[in-house]
């Protein structure tokens, strides 16, 4: 039609310019969209030297988080007032619930406009969305799943106690219910990748939410009673003897306990007890949940993990939600599949550094989607990231706050923002450490290079005001060694001095000592510390209240 026109006007000589450029339009309008060729691969985890990255858009990328609260994702006008919250605490990505339903609330009809409007929105706030499938289970129970799974139980069986009493949790023994659960995941996932695989604002995805048991330690539906009875499958137990080495001590005992028999009813293999039970329900659950995740990574290959409610040490399995993504039973999830990247801990308990340290003893990467919103979230979200090179930190109901640009969060993250290529680039090689200190912790050494660095509380210098108050405020840093006598030192709440870690004679000053910020990536100072800010060249100093990053060289004196 063009090249018609063209001959009837009489501009029949510039047809052969203008349809190559047509023809180039059209040929980039095609490659673009076509995601296999698009400039960026997917979302994933890439190993680098000890550290896991998540890799989006072609770099590492570091999650300044923060969940919605359960409500709030509901309607595009409830959220509305939330977007400016999350910009002014200096979020790069947000955790929005995923109700199963609300995309399904007829049978096979799905829906997803709500969820494209999310997904405009963060764009437009230059945010990255990780989503959160409410699907069979939500915090143990099913309250999120659609009207016509509540009502049919006799396809969609419910989950038993030991009295017999039905709960309001489906059964992870139905087929009927695994198979509808996955089919709304896998339209989810053929939703994200249709919408979302050129921009790649989606980029993980939680699959359920805090999956256990209550309130028996197992399910004694009709189906999982009959599982109860059957031999241990023998995945679990190559698993097992496969991974010996590393098996968490937590489960070795109770299979050495049992002389670790190879073949067997679960009670033969693991022993008549509570914590048998939760070993044969965390299986099936982990078995569902793989399952579920495996068919979502089919339609779009996103990195997907499981969270988990921690449990309390002096309580049994079924008065806490048994069998879920817990550290005494990473190997059990582990068994039962590989579709699942990662097992997540949501923070409700104080412990921070203890479940952090279980989460990642077998080496794999540590994601906090979860953290009660409270006043040490600044502190342990760059913790989490130096000291466990976290792929990242959430706290929850992260709307909730009344004035956001106040936020200690929002001045933590944008201090890591600016630092991100700097940490991303040095992650893996024994370059970061990262320290929390508190009234009861106020001091940890480490140790970079040739050099000890002893990292105190800022309120252990007597003279602070802070030094005499009850409760001090967590401090947290992080240090970078850029080069053999060059650091970066950033956070708050910090007092550091240095030494040499084997030449005891050498002493150890602060040649530089400035403070700045990366823009652009590069450093730029904003001021020459010394005198008071270095005690007189003893130490250095981020106070509390402060979030401030420091570049520090040293030089040695006999
Ligand atoms: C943990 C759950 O994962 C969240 O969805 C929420 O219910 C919090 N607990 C408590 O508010």
């Amino acid at each position: 039609m063009v090249v018609c026109n063209f001959a009837q006007n009489g501009r029949m000589r510039y047809a052969p310019t203008v349809m190559k450029k047509l023809r180039l339009f059209f040929l980039f309008f095609f490659l673009k969209n076509l995601s296999v060729f698009s400039q960026n691969p997917i979302p994933h985890l890439e190993k680098k030297g000890a550290a896991i990255q998540l890799i989006v858009q072609g770099k590492p990328f570091l999650i300044l988080g923060g969940e919605l609260g359960n409500s709030t994702a509901t309607t595009t006008q409830n959220m509305q007032p939330v977007w400016a919250k999350l910009k002014a605490m200096n979020l790069n990505t947000v955790l929005v619930p995923v109700y199963w339903e609300l995309i399904e609330s007829e049978e096979g009809k799905f829906d997803f406009s709500m969820y494209q409007d999310l997904i405009v929105e963060a764009r437009k706030n230059d945010l990255k969305i990780v989503f959160l499938w409410f699907g069979t289970w939500k915090n143990s129970m099913s309250s999120h799943v659609p009207a016509w799974v509540k009502l049919n139980q006799e396809k969609y069986p419910r989950a038993k106690d030991n009295m017999g009493r039905s709960q309001e949790i489906l059964s992870s023994f139905s087929e009927n219910v695994l198979q509808a659960d996955l089919q709304a995941f896998e339209n989810l996932m053929r939703f994200i990748k249709s919408f979302d695989a050129n921009e790649q604002t989606v980029i993980m995805v939680q699959v359920e939410n805090e999956i256990g048991m209550l309130p028996s330690a197992r399910d004694y539906q009709i189906l999982a009673n009959e599982a109860f009875t059957k031999e241990v499958p023998a995945e679990l137990i190559e698993y097992l003897q496969k991974n010996k080495e590393k098996i968490v001590p937590e489960l070795w005992q109770i299979w050495k306990q049992n002389g670790y028999k190879k073949l067997g009813t679960w009670e033969e293999v693991f022993g008549k007890s509570l914590a048998n039970d939760e070993i044969f329900m965390a299986y099936f659950y982990a078995k569902f949940t793989h399952k579920i995740t495996e068919a979502g990574k089919k339609i779009y290959n996103l990195p997907m993990f499981v969270n988990a409610a921690l449990n309390r040490i002096d309580k049994e399995p079924g008065q806490y939600p048994s069998a879920g993504p817990l550290p005494h039973l990473m190997d059990v999830w582990k068994s039962a599949g590989t579709a699942i990247d990662f097992l997540a801990p949501d923070f409700y308990n104080p412990d921070f550094k203890h479940w952090c340290d279980l989460y990642i003893r077998q080496g794999d990467p540590l994601f906090i989607p979860e953290h009660v919103f409270d006043n040490t979230v600044a502190a342990k979200a760059l913790f989490a990231i130096a000291n466990y090179d976290a792929l990242g930190f959430a706290p929850f109901s992260i709307e909730s706050t009344e004035k956001p640009a106040d936020e200690p969060l929002g001045k933590m993250y944008q201090l890591i923002k600016e630092l991100t290529p700097l940490i991303t680039q040095n992650q893996g090689q024994n370059k970061i450490k990262g320290v929390l200190l508190s009234k009861s912790n106020p001091e940890t050494i480490v140790r970079l290079g040739k050099y000890e660095l002893t990292c105190k509380h800022d309120f252990t210098l007597s003279w602070t005001a802070g030094a005499r108050t009850e409760n001090w405020q967590l401090g947290s840093t992080i240090i970078i060694q850029t080069g053999e006598d060059e650091f970066y030192v950033a956070g708050t709440g910090v007092v550091i001095t240095f030494k040499h870690q084997e030449n005891k004679d050498l002493n150890v000053g602060l040649l530089k000592v400035d403070e700045g910020k990366f823009e652009n990536n590069s450093w730029k100072i904003l001021r020459h510390l010394n005198g008071d800010q270095t005690h007189q060249g003893r130490h250095v100093n981020i106070p509390v209240g402060q979030f401030g990053t420091q570049r520090v060289s040293l030089y040695s004196f006999k």
